[in-house]
């Protein structure tokens, strides 16, 4: 990756939008990395398709075209608290296969293809990020969504939700190594593999390292492999972090696939019990 990708993928015609209540675009940065959101209110009936068409995005990527969010953690969720950030193509531009499978007949204008969000959490300067997705492969849609996201917002510090056996740890590895909060929820849908992360985005400086090409250098040695479908020893990282015995990094570039299966490159931190 070199160069600006923001401002490729703008060149290329990809549209960077907000989607979201009129307050909350308000309070975002209006051109994040130079390119400016084409602000979206979601409280406008106008923009009525907007909401199916980030719902049918959404459930799509997730695998399926009726497993998108529920319209109502769409707005809860989303609309509300923040704004989901993406990229759109206008609907004459998109491929037919995707013109079907996102239900778009007409020339409705805009269409989202990619998109991220992050919700602000009680702790300054620290969002929870859920949903990145992109329906178009191979141009780092949705890596550059959830930059170009946090970014508009602000975020220093971001918290996550992943499954250990998900490629897309290769991209939010891209932002640092991950800090394993919980190694192991198993109140998720989920449960066999799922944990949480929290990532330090340097006081926002990682987002402008990212966004010119540049990579977030993390020298340090993984001490094991975590097989993704090893729950087991999820559990015991997990109760050793709550008895604040270890820490545990996982170190970018996140999910790599090997003849076991899918593995993470983990940091164990021995600390110093008072
Ligand atoms: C994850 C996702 C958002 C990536 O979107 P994207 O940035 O537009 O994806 P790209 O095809 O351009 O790939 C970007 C990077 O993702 C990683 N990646 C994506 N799919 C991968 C796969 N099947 N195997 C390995 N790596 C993969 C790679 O690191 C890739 O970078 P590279 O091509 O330089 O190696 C998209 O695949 C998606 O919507 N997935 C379903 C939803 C999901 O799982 N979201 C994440 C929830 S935590």
């Amino acid at each position: 990756m070199s160069g600006h990708l923001v401002k490729e993928l703008t060149d290329e015609g990809f549209v960077p939008f907000a989607f979201g209540n009129p307050r909350n675009l308000a309070e975002l940065h209006p051109a994040p990395f130079g390119a400016a959101l084409h602000m979206i209110a979601s409280d406008d009936p106008e923009n009525l398709h907007y909401h199916h068409a980030i719902n049918r995005l959404n459930g799509l990527a997730y695998g399926g075209k009726d497993m998108g969010m529920p319209a109502w953690v769409q707005i809860d969720c989303g609309i509300l608290p923040s704004a989901f950030i993406g990229f759109a193509l206008p609907s004459t531009r998109l491929p037919d296969k995707l013109k079907w499978q996102m239900d778009i007949h007409d020339d409705v204008g805009l269409v989202p293809v990619a998109e991220a969000i992050s919700i602000p959490t009680m702790q300054p300067g620290r969002y929870t990020s859920f949903s990145m997705c992109s329906v178009i492969p191979g141009k780092q849609l949705g890596y550059a969504a959830k930059l170009l996201s946090l970014k508009a917002y602000g975020c220093r510090r971001s918290l996550g939700v992943a499954q250990f056996d998900n490629f897309a740890l290769r991209i939010h590895t891209r932002f640092g190594a991950l800090e394993i909060t919980e190694p192991h929820v198993p109140y998720h849908t989920c449960p066999e593999n799922t944990f949480v992360y929290g990532c330090d985005l340097r006081g926002g400086a990682v987002l402008d390292m990212l966004e010119r090409g540049l990579v977030v250098d993390d020298d340090r040695e993984p001490t094991f492999l975590l097989d993704s479908r090893d729950t087991d020893k999820m559990m015991e990282m997990a109760a050793r972090t709550r008895a604040r015995t270890h820490r545990y990094w996982l170190l970018p570039p996140g999910a790599i696939r090997t003849e076991h299966g899918v593995q993470n490159p983990i940091l164990e931190e021995t600390l110093q019990v008072r």
